[in-house]
């Protein structure tokens, strides 16, 4: 392979647009595909990115002369075949999240990367985000101590994004739940930074999103290793704006994060008070914000480390069997509340 990845991409729309903007922003990557099953959209993707190859079927895309890798970011639905098969074809696949929507799925797609070389990486963007790199960098060094508690939550109104039910839209397919389309995000931050949870009990109600077949407010808590306790909030029909505000309690500190806020906030115990004009508290926390760079889906941060992983031949960050391991758990939250029991996780992908 020479110097530069030449990348295909699926999909010219939505997040596919902000992939293609970071592969030809990096000059080790280049674009040179690109599909859509609405050929206009790929046709206006290709003008705009000054790509020579266009295609409305992706089997098509995966010949095209030179192709090192794709990214497949079409309908959750859909990653599982076009992944196996890109894989076949020896491309390596940046995969979007979720993975897939069931764990069979996943197995699969893990199943066909060990049969080849080519690598798969999965696209949890949050291991990206400044204020969540920034927050993991902190507890990795042990500024705020052991951790106890962990949360994130992924708040969302869909009410405009999948648009009247009597059209179709595949965030609409009762196996695409939310929890899991969405919440993966939440999930897979706290499993970056905790752990693989081992138990999950969790309840669900659906009183905003009516039209939605699966619930659309979901509460999961889970039981991390080294007795860390976390808990997941996803609502996709929250009147609010869009966040994912996270929060971090360790024995000596607690950080707050999330993805739409210029700075993260610390709290570190032991500043002592004497010179305040709270006398009569000897000692308290200081909150400590933190600047850091907006960037909700940094693809550019992730198309770079994907990159470098495939030039330099080297495992990738979030691997296969990373995002089965978030997958299976969020359906676990999903399974628990549907049937009132916790649910073991067991993470058996040999
Ligand atoms: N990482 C993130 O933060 C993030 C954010 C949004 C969406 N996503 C994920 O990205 C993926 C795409 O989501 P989106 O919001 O961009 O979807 P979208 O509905 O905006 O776009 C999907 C595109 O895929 C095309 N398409 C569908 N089937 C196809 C096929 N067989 N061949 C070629 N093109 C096909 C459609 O024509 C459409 O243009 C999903 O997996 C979603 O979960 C991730």
């Amino acid at each position: 392979m020479s110097k530069v990845v030449n990348y295909g991409v699926i999909s010219a729309s939505g997040m596919a647009s902000s992939h293609m903007q970071a592969i030809s922003d990096n000059h080790q990557a280049r674009l040179v595909a690109v599909c859509d099953l609405n050929l206009d959209k790929a046709r206006a993707a290709a003008e705009r990115f000054s790509v020579a190859g266009v295609y409305q079927d992706y089997q098509d895309l995966l010949q095209h002369e030179g192709l090192d890798a794709v990214v497949v970011a079409t309908p959750d639905q859909q990653h599982k075949e076009m992944t196996i098969n890109a894989l076949r074809q020896g491309k390596h696949v940046l995969c979007e999240k979720p993975m897939a929507l069931t764990l069979e799925d996943c197995k699969a797609m893990i199943e066909a990367e060990r049969a080849g070389s080519a690598k798969l990486m999965i696209g949890q963007i949050c291991r990206y985000t400044p204020g969540f790199v920034a927050a993991k960098k902190l507890i990795d060094r042990g500024e705020i101590g052991e951790l106890f508690f962990v949360e994130s939550e992924y708040a969302h109104d869909y009410s405009k994004i999948v648009g009247s039910p009597t059209v179709y839209h595949w965030r609409r397919d009762p196996l695409r739940h939310p929890f899991l389309g969405g919440g993966c995000h939440a999930v897979d931050l706290l499993r970056w930074i905790a752990g693989s949870p081992k138990t999950v009990s969790a309840f669900a109600n659906r009183k905003v999103l009516k039209d939605m077949p699966t619930d659309d407010c979901t509460i999961a808590i889970y039981q991390f290793p080294n007795n860390v306790i976390g808990k997941v909030f996803v609502s996709i029909g929250c009147k609010r704006n869009y966040t994912m505000r996270s929060v971090f309690y360790g024995t000596q500190g607690t950080i707050i994060a999330d993805n739409t806020t210029p700075s993260i906030t610390v709290f570190k115990e032991g500043f002592a008070a004497q010179d305040s004009l709270m006398t009569d508290v000897s000692s308290y926390t200081v909150p400590v914000q933190l600047p850091v760079r907006l960037n909700n889906h940094n693809t550019t941060g992730e198309i770079a480390d994907f990159t470098r992983s495939i030039l330099e031949d080297t495992p990738v960050t979030t691997s296969s069997v990373e995002g089965a391991s978030t997958v299976e758990a969020c359906l676990g939250a999903v399974a628990s509340a549907a049937s009132g029991q916790p649910v073991n996780l067991s993470y058996q992908y040999d």
